[in-house]
């Protein structure tokens, strides 16, 4: 199938191509099919080349589909917009199945699209250098200062996060008058002490309310700086709109909502400014754009078209910088979204402190840069959480050993190469003693090989730093449960050591072609086993196999009116997610049992089901999409079908993978009997919620979940199930939109959202929910709410939910 946008139809919403673009996206979700986008000049492939910002749009939303539906082996082929290309090559390139994913034709030749690391000239090293050299040279060429004190300038979504912190930047780097603009025009308390000190430190600091998206309201604050202030030098484009969706969620307002702020307002600031003589024109664009990060197929569109713009306006001589950061630390939308962050971090994303980052692009600006990425991005762990999506743009990032054969476990076989056992450890012991030392900050001279590495200190948070610099230096990746259970620095040392030898094909097929014999009864028995999951946790009692996916029935008993939505959802997510665990069991080659604890979860409600008060037959569906043993973690796709199978929930859910053995060396300190072996079935009966503490400040609310309330399913180490939690995060947050709103009752009728989990809670542990608002205020007008509901168990974090409700008064 074959996507065109018509050269004819660009226009500056940016919309134009992306609309039916997602429309199509969702249509064709879950079809497998060979989807190939092809667009006219979205890319600045030759020197000077310029653009349509319009098509650059569709590539951001292209990635996504990449990622999100790889399924439908989407494909994106650029075609110039005015000159010539060879028709056969297009041909050639739409008909291939195999080989690059982003790709774009001139004349004859096919270029294709390579990330690659780039160097910045720090230019405080070299203004050091310059001043021992030779003083001379250094006052000759002395950069001229990247912000001017008799110039203004502009920041959009200068009242966010991380455009309040451009600004402070701005004035430390020699910027004495300010504009911040965004549509409520009013700082926070927060950014009102911010902008104080920025006052005291001599710099002129105004607040406007702009609206980028109205042209008048771009030239009204244009018109002001230049009756009252000084000429203004720079653009900074930061404001934003976030609407995220999964393909199949995304309607055409949110597209509209999160192209206006960023693309359509980066369009009219071009427009508005082409008069004036600017130094900088920055544009804030998101990494997700770039990897196609899930979810984000409308806000990658946005940014991409920010790309294009910026192509456009070097090819007309004009100043312009773009930006595609990645999560920002601290401050701003990632760092207000703590699901999102972890959900990054674990896919190899870590966010950067706002300071390094600005550092880098004054660095950029200096060297008048045009597109790039800042970002801490493991590309190596990105590309492996994506295993179906190609990722030849990547191929020069990943730190692995390539084919070259250069990277760090070539390097260390080569060291290896015919020595004994003995020597071998004596040459990994000392590196391995630098990467333990630097982690645990624990003098290396003080470090015994023998030691317990949990003596040291060693937690599961630190547990992934090491992980992950273990990867970086010997170039093996092991699953943070396996360092966990290696006990001593010598343990680790010999599970290095046996990776580093060359392994024969370990690669065991997948033992689990059950048996043709075997009935559903049988196989369903057989799976829970597998599991560790036992009765009364589950109400399958029949599981088929239907190709890649695991199906079965579920019979859902729907609870009390008020809760019907709410409780729904959790019922849903607890089969499928113990459906999920089957299936990933499927993939894995071990014949232990195996838990499979929920990492994280996205939870998506399509159609409110089902109706209260009576009881309904569902279909629960569930495949494994990445089966990743030394990385500890499995992802799976479920969804619950009803009699026409239409899905009514789905649910993508992340878990660990903890082979039994392990898990009880882990988490040994922590096993009870308890009434878990009682045959007690939690989830059964309604519970009443505890007397929920009143607003806290007219914001937070809480509630002690006590231990006995915590039932897991794993026998002999129960947990508080985040099945459980859900529905009590749910039943809370009800609660407190009743509250906010002064309600009598409250009717929820539709929820989707996420949750991560950083630790287990256990049955003798208390654990505290606490909930509040996070709701942007145009949320009210839709009859939504968005609410964020932290789990904490003593002082630590053990979960973290973000839902986003439709909920009424009654
Ligand atoms: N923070 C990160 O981790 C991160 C990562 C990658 C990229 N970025 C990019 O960096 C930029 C800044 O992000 P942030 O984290 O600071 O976001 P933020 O805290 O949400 O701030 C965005 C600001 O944009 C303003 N805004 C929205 N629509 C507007 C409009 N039509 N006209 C004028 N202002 C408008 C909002 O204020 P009003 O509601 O008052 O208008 C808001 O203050 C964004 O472009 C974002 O995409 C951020």
């Amino acid at each position: 199938m074959v996507f065109v946008c018509s050269p004819q139809r660009n226009g500056p919403l940016g919309t134009e191509h992306c609309a039916p673009l997602l429309a199509l996206a969702r249509r064709l979700s879950g079809k497998p099919r060979q989807l190939r986008i092809v667009t006219f000049g979205a890319q600045s492939v030759l020197p000077g080349e310029s653009t349509q910002p319009a098509q650059s749009a569709v590539w951001g939303m292209g990635r996504v589909i990449m990622t999100e539906r790889p399924e439908l082996a989407c494909r994106l082929i650029d075609l110039p917009a005015s000159s010539r290309f060879r028709e056969e090559t297009l041909i050639d390139l739409l008909s291939a199945t195999q080989g690059e994913e982003e790709t774009a034709l001139r004349e004859e030749t096919i270029y294709a699209r390579r990330l690659q690391r780039t160097g910045v000239e720090n230019s405080e090293q070299r203004d050091k250098t310059m001043e021992g050299d030779d003083m001379a040279v250094a006052a000759d060429t002395a950069p001229k200062p990247l912000f001017l004190p008799d110039r203004s300038y502009l920041v959009t979504g200068g009242l966010g996060g991380f455009g309040l912190e451009t600004a402070v930047w701005m004035v430390e780097k020699g910027a004495r008058t300010i504009v911040l603009g965004s549509r409520r025009g009013v700082p926070d308390s927060d950014a009102e002490r911010r902008i104080a000190r920025l006052r005291d430190y001599g710099a002129r600091v105004e607040c406007v309310r702009l609206d980028v998206t109205r042209p008048d309201s771009i030239r009204e604050a244009l018109d002001s700086i230049e009756a009252d202030l000084p000429p203004l030098a720079g653009v900074f484009h930061s404001a934003a709109v976030l609407d995220d969706a999964p393909i199949i969620e995304a309607t055409g307002d949110s597209l509209e909502r999160t192209m206006a702020a960023k693309a359509q307002g980066a369009w009219r600031l071009h427009e508005a400014t082409a008069d004036l003589e600017l130094d900088h024109f920055v544009l804030y664009a998101s990494i997700a754009s770039v990897i196609g990060n899930p979810g984000q197929a409308v806000y990658a569109a946005a940014n991409a078209y920010l790309d294009g713009l910026t192509a456009l306006r070097r090819a007309e001589g004009l100043p312009a910088t773009c930006i595609s950061w990645g999560p920002i630390a601290d401050v701003g939308m990632v760092a207000r979204d703590a699901v999102t962050e972890r959900q990054l971090r674990a896919l190899g994303a870590t966010a950067v402190p706002p300071k390094p980052a600005l550092r880098l692009l004054g660095e950029l600006l200096r060297e008048a840069r045009g597109c790039l990425c800042v970002a801490d991005i493991d590309w190596d762990r990105w590309m492996r959480a994506f295993p179906e999506t190609p990722w030849n743009r990547l191929a020069e990032l990943g730190s692995a050993d390539g084919e070259d054969g250069q990277g760090p476990l070539a390097t260390l076989r080569l060291t290896l190469a015919g020595k004994s056992k003995m020597d071998a450890m004596a040459v990994i012991i000392p590196q391995l003693k630098d990467v333990i030392s630097s982690v645990l900050r624990v003098p290396v001279e003080r470090l015994d090989a023998t030691m317990a590495l949990k003596d040291y200190g060693l937690d599961s948070l630190m547990a992934i730093e090491l992980r992950n610099t273990i990867e970086r230096t010997f170039g093996i990746s092991l699953a943070t449960v396996e360092l966990l259970a290696a006990g001593s620095l010598e343990g680790l040392a010999k599970q290095i050591l046996d990776r580093v030898e060359p392994q024969p094909d370990t690669e065991k097929p997948p033992i689990i072609a059950p048996a043709d014999h075997r009935t559903p009864a049988e196989f369903c028995q057989w799976l829970l086993e597998r599991i560790e999951v036992q009765p009364p946790y589950f109400v399958f009692t029949e599981i088929e196999r239907r190709g890649e996916w695991l199906e079965a029935d579920v019979t859902v008993t729907p609870p009390p009116p008020r809760e019907a939505a709410l409780v729904s959802v959790a019922e849903a997510a607890r089969h499928l997610a113990i459906l999920g665990s089957c299936a990933a069991s499927l993939q894995c080659p071990l014949t232990e049992r195996v838990y499979y604890p929920v990492r994280s979860a996205r939870m998506i409600e399509h159609r409110y089901h089902p109706d209260s008060g009576s009881t309904k037959r569902l279909r629960a569906r569930a495949h494994c999409t990445h089966f990743d043993l030394a990385a500890s973690q499995a992802r799976v796709e479920a969804e619950l079908l009803d009699a026409h199978g239409e899905i009514v929930y789905r649910f993508g859910v992340e878990y660990h993978i903890i082979p039994e053995p392990q898990f009880r060396i882990l988490f040994q300190d922590n096993a009870e009997k308890t009434f878990e072996e009682s045959g007690r079935d939690p989830y059964a009966t309604v519970r009443e919620l505890p007397p929920v503490d009143s607003f806290r400040d007219g914001v937070a609310i809480e509630m002690v979940v006590d231990p006995e309330w915590c039932l897991g399913h794993f026998v002999g180490y129960p947990a508080y199930p985040v099945a459980i939690m859900l529905r009590d995060v749910m039943a809370l947050i009800a609660e407190g939109i009743r509250r906010r709103h002064g309600w009598r009752d409250v009717r929820v009728t539709g929820i989707h959202g996420g949750v991560v989990t950083e630790r287990f809670v256990f049955a003798h542990e208390r654990a505290v929910l606490r909930a509040y608002p996070i709701s942007r205020p145009e949320d009210a007008e839709k009859h939504t709410e968005s609410w964020r509901c932290d789990v904490l168990s003593g002082h630590e974090l053990a979960a973290s939910f973000q839902v986003h409700v439709a909920a009424h008064g009654v």
